[in-house]
């Protein structure tokens, strides 16, 4: 079978861009100026006062951890159905990954379970923007006011998606967006934090650039004033910082993403309403459902594949076909967290015991999502011709129709 490539990531000003990086001297953020192009061209599009670019969407998560105020000991709660780094990043920040159970049909983190895993000891709630799918945010938020929790919306997955006519990324107090070479917009690896809050915005900065005193929301080039910054009497740093910037290299091609943005989300959600049709006739393709109010920006689209208990025929056994007929590779969605070796074997917990000694994670604590996880199908959404997208949904059609 003719492997059909997809077109180059690289749509726009990407290389030029990057040569102007490599003939400048600056080629980091402390003192160059394409991460504060990014970020101001991020927060104009995205409706937020501030943005600041970190170098993964691992870090944003636990710099916005440390930013709003979490401490060791406290409890964030964090969906069933989600990657591993909402709980490592928790563990990274001393606190304790509370998993909250899922809604069978969106997918999304369920605000009535999220409300019963409260306790005295829960201070966030991450919640994620699940395969581009907004969560129902009025709900959450509620229940986060109700019981004074902060709100970090793990958006890395979804851009531009609106939940009621708002975009998404500033209904809870912080966002955490990622550039990872998968993303819609991406440039390998970065990553973006996104708020309203200026004090949020600046505590980001400073832990994500070594808690430089001079770190501000808006400004993160550190050495701006030569004289100051050559002085050996400077004192430099009044908050424990990580180095989590964000190069200039990677900023650069951020940026001439970012400048296609809208063109990259339309490419995946159309590419998912071709592959949304293919299954329309089944009963056992089930995709990801959007209520209205809500919008997909479809970084994949998830599909819960019902075909073994309707039509006879193993996850696998479909994929299988697929692939053989000439489709794409289908993702099976990761593990539900706390069912990895790295949280069910507890070595984490030796970087606190008194924290941690009591906290297990059994099966049966998120019942939907553990039942759910091991059915659902990703298909592929990141076409960049909609032909292809277009050949690959017809593969996946007539592989359907088989077994109607
Ligand atoms: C929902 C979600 N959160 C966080 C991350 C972590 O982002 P990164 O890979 O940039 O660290 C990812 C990316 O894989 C993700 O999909």
């Amino acid at each position: 079978m003719k492997k059909i490539k997809n077109p180059s990531k690289y749509l726009g000003n990407e290389l030029r861009y990057l040569e102007k990086v490599l003939n400048s001297e600056n080629w980091s953020s402390t003192t160059g100026n394409w991460n504060q192009a990014l970020e101001k061209k991020f927060s104009e599009k995205f409706d937020s006062k501030y943005a600041v670019a970190l170098n993964s969407g691992t870090s944003t998560l636990h710099a916005s951890l440390e930013a709003v105020g979490v401490n060791p000991g406290d409890e964030v709660l964090s969906p069933a159905l989600t990657v591993i780094m909402d709980a490592t990043a928790t563990i990274h920040a001393n606190a304790i990954p509370v998993f909250v159970d899922i809604d069978p049909d969106t997918f999304t983190m369920d605000p009535e379970d999220l409300e019963k895993k409260i306790t005295p000891k829960s201070k966030a709630i991450i919640v994620v923007s699940l395969y581009g799918l907004p969560a129902d945010m009025d709900k959450i938020m509620q229940i986060a006011r109700k019981y004074n929790l902060k709100v970090i919306e793990d958006n890395a997955q979804s851009f531009l998606s609106k939940y009621k006519e708002r975009l998404i990324g500033t209904i809870g107090d912080i966002a955490s967006y990622s550039f990872e070479n998968t993303k819609h917009l991406s440039c390998g690896e970065g990553g973006m934090i996104i708020t309203n809050n200026k004090y949020l915005a600046e505590r980001v900065r400073k832990i994500g650039g070594h808690g430089f005193k001079n770190l501000t929301a808006e400004e993160g080039r550190v050495k701006l004033n030569q004289d100051t910054f050559q002085n050996p009497y400077y004192k430099r740093h009044d908050l424990l910082g990580w180095n989590y910037r964000m190069p200039e290299f990677t900023a650069a091609v951020a940026l001439a993403q970012l400048e296609k943005i809208d063109e990259l989300v339309e490419l995946r959600i159309k590419s998912a309403k071709y592959f949304i049709e293919a299954m329309n006739e089944t009963d056992f393709l089930i995709p990801q459902q959007v209520h209205e109010g809500y919008s997909n920006s479809y970084y994949t689209l998830g599909v819960k594949y019902e075909g073994e208990k309707k039509i006879g025929i193993s996850w696998e056994k479909f994929r299988k076909e697929y692939i053989e007929a000439g489709g794409d590779g289908i993702y099976g969605a990761w593990s539900v967290p706390y069912l990895e070796p790295v949280i069910q074997e507890r070595n984490y917990a030796k970087r606190y015991p008194e924290i941690y000694e009591n906290i297990s994670y059994p099966l049966g604590i998120c019942p939907i999502a553990e039942s759910i996880q091991p059915k659902l199908m990703q298909f592929k959404t990141n076409y960049r011709n909609l032909d292809i997208a277009r050949y690959k949904s017809d593969i996946l059609y007539k592989l359907a129709k088989k077994y109607i």
